[in-house]
């Protein structure tokens, strides 16, 4: 009983990580470790990344989130549901590589993603 216990009070608890680079519009690099699980934004507010502001909380209802998202990375992301493309329209600048970063779980497959944010929400 003692070793069972033993294992499991000293057994390193797995936790998942994944790294993201948040650039800011004064081009400083943030290279954080965010958990698997959350989303890009939820990896920013935990952080205080400035720019970030995720003002409806992750429902896709402010763009206060907006990215621009590295190209190479664009691609290897999940596709944009419909509710995201129409709130990218009422962002700042979009390009063709915008997206809200609360739409973005984070996860092994993105490890090394890099996200700039607009200067508009500095
Ligand atoms: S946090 Fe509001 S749209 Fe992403």
């Amino acid at each position: 009983m003692f070793y069972i216990l033993a294992l499991f009070f000293f057994t390193p608890i797995y936790n998942p990580m994944a790294k993201i680079t948040y650039i800011t519009h004064d081009n400083q690099k943030h290279i954080i470790e965010v958990q698997n699980g959350l989303t890009v934004m939820e990896g920013a507010v935990q952080n205080d990344i400035p720019g970030i502001d995720a003002d409806c909380g992750g429902g896709m209802a402010c763009a206060t989130c907006h990215v621009y998202v590295k190209e190479d990375w664009f691609n290897k992301l999940p596709k944009k549901e419909d509710g995201e493309e129409d709130m990218l329209d009422m962002a700042f600048e979009p390009k063709t590589n915008s997206r809200l970063s609360c739409q973005i779980i984070v996860s092994d497959e993105i490890d090394g993603l890099e996200v700039s944010i607009p200067s508009k929400q500095a």
